[in-house]
């Protein structure tokens, strides 16, 4: 017999993972439904704020299934477990805690749940059009909701230096071996090659064609050839023709529970945004990279004192994207 999760996880398999690991494995009884994080598909390498990515994409689920829960007539009771993620535990699935779906009386008013099939991530070049302040305005305040600051800029230079700290990203990143590693594995170079496991990063997302990328991942060395390392920056710069507007997320981000609600915010900042027809396109490893985030703080001139800022982005009309894979629902779902 079909259960209302099989909708929702219908909706909720397309949520956004860093790297397109899909972290998140349910067990499922009855209406309630137990939620794990499995370490095997995480990112830990990622120096300061590899592991909190594990928690913001746990955040950006359980928003996933909240949204559709409501679309059903169901309100979600959490009970979650703010617990540290330990990457060196022997038990692999690290316990996130419980959802279970309650009939309600009344319909949950909220966003579409369409809108959890049509997000995409687009690293494609974007059309200049500028971001209409209104619906970045309607964005900052749904980010106020879960106490985070939205804020971003379509000042000419402050956009290109913030491209240009992501474009040094990937070379600072690749320089360490256990980065470079964790990348790798998730570069699916054709798309039979990411039909199959259903996850990760195809080249056909990246805009890059996939002999192309083999060879530049596979052979560190090339990246160090300055004319060669000058003609990647530049077939980088070319994807990020036309972006008008980057922004960034500013809130808590100190433990478990903040990186939870910071995924939540971003998920609803995301599909808010799509909404209005806008693409994203995260810039995560500028945040996760120590040296870049402190070359962002610097460019945008913000403070981190209590809160951090944990998101990077840009934002603005594209062509639409190529679907990311995704895996199949029953492996989502443990026995
Ligand atoms: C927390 C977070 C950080 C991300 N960081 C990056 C990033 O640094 N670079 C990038 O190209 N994509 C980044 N992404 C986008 C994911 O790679 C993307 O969501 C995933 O591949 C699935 O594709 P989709 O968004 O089109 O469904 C990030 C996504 C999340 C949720």
């Amino acid at each position: 017999m079909p259960t209302p999760w099989d909708t929702i996880l219908s909706y909720a398999r397309r949520y956004p993972s860093p790297h397109n690991t899909q972290p998140i494995k349910l067990r499922i009884d009855g209406l309630s439904a137990e939620i794990f994080y499995d370490l095997d598909l995480g990112l830990p390498a990622g120096d300061a704020y590899g592991i909190p990515f594990g928690s913001v994409a746990a955040g950006i689920f359980i928003e996933t299934v909240s949204i559709a829960a409501h679309s059903l007539g169901y309100s979600v009771a959490e009970r979650l477990d703010f617990t540290p993620m330990d990457f060196t535990s022997g038990d692999r699935l690290h316990p996130l805690g419980v959802l279970t779906l309650e009939p309600s009386a009344e319909p949950i008013d909220d966003l579409a749940p369409d809108l959890l099939l049509s997000r995409r991530t687009s690293r494609l070049r974007y059309e200049q059009r500028p971001v209409p302040p209104a619906v970045m305005d309607e964005a900052r305040r749904m980010a106020g909701n879960y106490d985070q600051t939205l804020a971003g800029t379509s000042e000419r230079r402050l956009v290109d230096e913030v491209i240009a700290v992501n474009q040094r990203t990937l070379f600072y990143d690749l320089e360490k071996p256990a980065m470079r590693e964790e990348i790798q594995g998730y570069l699916r170079y054709s798309e039979r090659q990411a039909r199959t496991p259903g996850d990760g990063l195809s080249a056909r997302c990246l805009g890059l064609p996939g002999p192309l990328l083999r060879v530049i991942m596979g052979n560190y060395w090339v990246w160090k050839i300055p004319v060669l390392s000058a003609g990647l920056k530049q077939i980088y710069l070319r994807s990020m023709r036309g972006v008008a507007h980057v922004a960034w997320m500013k809130g808590p981000f100190a433990n478990e529970r903040d990186y939870t609600v910071a995924g939540r915010a971003f998920l609803r900042v995301w599909l808010l945004l799509s909404s209005h027809g806008l693409y994203l396109h995260p810039f995560g490893s500028v945040i996760t990279n120590p040296r870049s985030h402190r070359e962002l703080v610097a460019a945008v001139g913000e403070d981190e004192g209590t809160d951090m800022i944990w998101m990077l982005f840009r934002v603005g009309y594209s062509a639409q994207p190529p679907e990311s894979h995704r895996r199949e629902l029953r492996e989502l779902v443990l026995g």
